[in-house]
């Protein structure tokens, strides 16, 4: 049987958390929890959370840690977390959602967090190339030879821009990231549990590198 894995995925915006953790989903056969994905699936069907979520998301801020703790917490009570464990995503992003995380995981810690590295110059270029489907958020790069309207090859949904993917709004959650999310690469190194991966590379060359990462911190 293919061993489970408990994975927190760091990395700057644009440095392909949502592309590899697709891939290593399939791979360790576990659940892909996207907290930018569960907020976009509230602001699409205006749940209370959608509501609130989404001027904060488009202006590229940052959602409550106590909301995004609660939303975590109970994703990860669920049966596929509890039996084959996660790849966390976008989760967490603060050193109060580090620490309430390793609260929640109890008796069953992280394998190992991952930072996938890719320098900011290199992330702007691939996120102002972005496009995604509206429906199942599958990731897309425009060559700028795309027949409109560009339709999904996964769910047949539009492929488009993301609503906080605005020059503003990158630069905002670019800076944020600094703030807020890189101190957590420390705060990891510092108790043994980080694996640095270089996130340059094709998609498939990555995801070889950063499954022997997963596969040498067990
Ligand atoms: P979230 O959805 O997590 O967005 P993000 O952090 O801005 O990260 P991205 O999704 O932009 O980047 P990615 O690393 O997934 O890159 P991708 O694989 O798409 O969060 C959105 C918002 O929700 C936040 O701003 C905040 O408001 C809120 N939120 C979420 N979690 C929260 C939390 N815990 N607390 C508070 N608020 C929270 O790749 C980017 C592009 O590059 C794609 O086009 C892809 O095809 C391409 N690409 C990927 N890999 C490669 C490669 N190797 N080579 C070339 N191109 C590549
Ligand atoms: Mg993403």
């Amino acid at each position: 049987m293919i061993p489970g894995a408990r994975l927190v995925i760091l990395g700057r915006q644009g440095a392909g958390k949502g592309t590899q953790c697709v891939r290593l989903s399939r791979h360790y056969v576990v659940p892909h929890i996207s907290t930018g994905d569960m907020l976009r699936a509230a602001v699409r069907e205006q749940t209370e959370l959608g509501v609130l979520a989404k001027d904060i998301m488009d202006t590229g801020g940052l959602v409550g840690d106590d909301i995004m703790i609660g939303l975590v917490a109970e994703r990860l009570g669920k049966a596929d977390a509890l039996s084959r464990g996660y790849i966390l995503d976008g989760f967490p992003r603060t050193v109060k959602q580090a620490d309430a995380l390793d609260d929640i995981a109890g008796d069953k810690p992280i394998h190992v967090v991952i930072d996938l590295f890719v320098p900011r110059e290199v992330v702007l270029q691939r996120i102002s190339a972005r496009r995604v489907c509206r429906d199942c958020g599958t990731n897309y790069t425009a060559t700028g030879a795309e027949r409109q309207p560009w339709i999904c090859e996964v769910c047949g949904g539009d492929v488009m821009h993301r609503d906080d993917d605005t020059p503003e709004a990158i630069e905002h959650r670019l800076d944020l990231y600094e703030q807020q999310t890189a101190p957590l690469i420390e705060y990891y190194q510092s108790q043994g549990r980080l694996a640095v991966i270089d996130g340059v590379g094709t998609p498939d060359a990555v995801f070889r590198v950063l499954a022997a990462a997963v596969d040498g911190s067990r």
